[in-house]
This record gives C-alpha cells, sequence and structure tokens, in this order.
C-alpha cells in the first residue's frame, strides 16, 4: 500500500525552466554581459549553482555564486508571480491527495528559495507538505538516492510505501535505486528513456489522474497505471505470426493487489489461440486460486481500443461481478473503460457460482 506522494518540483509541479532562464539572463545583463538561452541548455537539471556558474565561466564572469543565486531568485521571483506556472492538473492532483489525507513530499535538487517561491506562486501551502526537502539538504544529489530515503525516513514511512513522480533520467533513477515505486512524467524525456531509467510506470503529467477522494482510490488508480505499462510490456511478446494482432493484458486480484499479465498466443492449429486476457487470468488462477478480479486492462493498437473477446469475457466472468472495470488503451495513448457487466450482461454461469464475489 502507497501511504505517501514524493514529487520532484521543476518538471513535475511546475513549468518553471523558462523563467528561471530568463531571469538569469536578466541577471547577467546587470553585470553588463550579454548571455544567450541556449547557454544554459546543457546544464539545465543541474542544480542552480551549475546552471549560472557554467555560463559564467564560459563568458569569464567570476561570481559569488549564492549571492549570484539569491539575485537572480529575486528576478525569477518577479517574472513567475502571478503567471500560470503549475503544470496541468498539478493544482488538482494535490488537492485530492490533501483532501484525502496522503502525506507529501517535495524533494528537489533546487534550492530552498526557489522552492518557496514555486509553491506560492502555485498558491500550493506548505503545510500542506510533510517534508520539504531541497538541494542543501543532502551532500549526494540525483541520480544518488539519498533525497528520496532522507523524505521516506523524515516522513516515518518504509520507501516501499511511498511513489515518486519524476520527470528527469537522474531523478527516476535515485527514486529506483532508492527503493521506492517511480511515476515518470514525460514533461522533459520520453517515456522509453524514463523507462530505462527505471520507472515503473509512464504519464504525460499529474493531469492524467482522474479525480480521487481517499487513500484507497489513489492505490487503485496506481495499480491501474501499473497494469497498464505491465500490459504493454507483455504485449511486447506476444506470438502472433498468423494475425499480427498483438493483445497485452493485465489482471489484477483485489485479494492482494497483484498483477498478472498475459499475452496472445497463437497456434497453426487456429482455434487452439490462447487470447491475452484468457493468459493473463491462467496466470492469476495459477498463483491464487480462487480469487476476484479488481480490473482487467488490456492494450492493443487497435482504435478504439479493442476489448475482450466473448470468449475472454465468459471466463472472466467466474471471477468478476458486473461492477468490476475493464480498461481498454491502444498504443496511441487512447482509453476507455466500461463495467464488466456492461461488455457481458448475461454470462452463461450456475447460479451456486454468481456473486461469489462481491467484495469490488
Ligand atoms: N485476441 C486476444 O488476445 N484477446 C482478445 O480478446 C481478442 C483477440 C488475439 C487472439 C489472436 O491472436 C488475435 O488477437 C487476433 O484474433
Amino acid at each position: 500500500m502507497i501511504t505517501a506522494i514524493l514529487f520532484d518540483m521543476d518538471g513535475v509541479l511546475i513549468d518553471s525552466e523558462r523563467y528561471i532562464s530568463a531571469a538569469a539572463i536578466a541577471y547577467f545583463a546587470s553585470l553588463g554581459v550579454q548571455v544567450q538561452p541556449e547557454d544554459f541548455i546543457p546544464h539545465v537539471g543541474a542544480g542552480e549553482d551549475r546552471y549560472l556558474g557554467n555560463v559564467a565561466e564560459q563568458y569569464g564572469v567570476s561570481l559569488d555564486i549564492e549571492r549570484a543565486k539569491m539575485d537572480t531568485y529575486a528576478i525569477y521571483e518577479q517574472l513567475i508571480t502571478g503567471k500560470e506556472a503549475a503544470l496541468p492538473g498539478v493544482i488538482r492532483f494535490i488537492t485530492n491527495a490533501h483532501r484525502a489525507g496522503i502525506t507529501m513530499a517535495v524533494a528537489t535538487s533546487a534550492d530552498k528559495r526557489k522552492m518557496e517561491i514555486n509553491l506560492q506562486v502555485m498558491g500550493l501551502d506548505p503545510s500542506w507538505f510533510s517534508v520539504l526537502i531541497n538541494g542543501k539538504d543532502i551532500d549526494r544529489k540525483k541520480p544518488f538516492p539519498d533525497i528520496y530515503l532522507k523524505a521516506a525516513e523524515d516522513i516515518g514511512i518504509d520507501i516501499q510505501q511511498a511513489v515518486v513522480f519524476e520527470d528527469a533520467n537522474n531523478g527516476v533513477q535515485a527514486a529506483n535505486t532508492a527503493g521506492a515505486l517511480c511515476g515518470g512524467i514525460t514533461t522533459s524525456f520520453t517515456g522509453d528513456q524514463l523507462r530505462s531509467s527505471g520507472a515503473d510506470f509512464i504519464i504525460s503529467g499529474l493531469d492524467d489522474f482522474p479525480d480521487f477522494s481517499t487513500l484507497s482510490e489513489f492505490n487503485r488508480l496506481i495499480r491501474r497505471f501499473l497494469a497498464r505499462e505491465m500490459a504493454a510490456k507483455t504485449r511486447s511478446h506476444a506470438y502472433a505470426p498468423y494475425s499480427q494482432f498483438r493483445v497485452g493484458a493485465a489482471i489484477v486480484s483485489a485479494a492482494t493487489g497483484h498483477i498478472y499479465q498475459g499475452c496472445n498466443v497463437e497456434n497453426s492449429s487456429y482455434g487452439a489461440t490462447i487470447c491475452a486476457e484468457r493468459g493473463a487470468l491462467l496466470q492469476a488462477v495459477a498463483n491464487e486460486g480462487d480469487f476476484p478480479i479488481e480490473m482487467v486492462v488490456v492494450v492493443s493498437d487497435d482504435d478504439p481500443p479493442a476489448p475482450p473477446c466473448a470468449l475472454c469475457l465468459q471466463v472472466i466472468a467466474e471471477f468478476a461481478t458486473d461492477e468490476t472495470m475493464v480498461f481498454l488503451y491502444n498504443t496511441n495513448g487512447a482509453g476507455r473503460s466500461y463495467r464488466f457487466g456492461d461488455l457481458l450482461p448475461h454470462p452463461f454461469i450456475f447460479t451456486d457460482q454468481r456473486d461469489r464475489h462481491t467484495c469490488c
């Protein structure tokens, strides 16, 4: 069970890059040095010491870095105040998490001053975060795991109870090495880059989360993102030489929260083909025996995304209720969701096998 959310800041909560870059240019201009926006690009995400320090070296300017940063942050504050700088959905997500009583922390390599300005600009009450960690609070910066381990320790939880949201490869690596679940956000890097750094699931932003009002609803949403990621991964193993139609499925157990995967496996004797959904279901039963399904996730490249076939629905019916949710995605990211009862309102099922699973 996830009980805490640890946020990276820039690129996850706030789109601050253009403002800090404009502030840095204005700061150098105040010293009589004309620098270019491109000068900063290689130093994005390396922390403000390097961000300003490297460009200063490039132009042969010697800086008192602490003073330079404070002056730059003062300009930054002027530029960003009053702007819609929070990334889409961030305020809604954090308000949901706060109302749901979920512990939250910000863990950023940026300076404390910048963090304070950002929270203020987004209108986020710092008291909503149990822990606020900045670059000065730790010696070894990301990709070392220290910042996330410290966040978990300060909150008083095991790191495995935390989900981290990160947009940068270094940060994903830090979260992964720390042992946290990590949601990669594609503000700055591609999904595949974040995956190869160790992200457990990929979203385009916190806006991908629908509203939630309890910790258990939030956990269910996390399981949905994980199931989707696992179904997509398993899909790449599909054995479909005859149809070329690859399907990945994930079935989440309501008993254990475990996620079971399957892909379609075709056969020269066509009728012997096994669909992805039944593959996942067999895995689940092999591991848990009789069990209630929390949700089914199917990934294909059909548009609209393909539902389970009637044969699979009939098999799933033994372990589902009318309310069990079925989420369908295609590889372009389009999604649909259905109640199981809407996909198969009248399964053939012996009366004594009906409504065994009323829990979900
Ligand atoms: N397939 C699935 O894996 N799941 C479904 O629910 C529909 C169909 C597979 C079976 C076959 O390998 C291919 O898609 C084309 O029918």
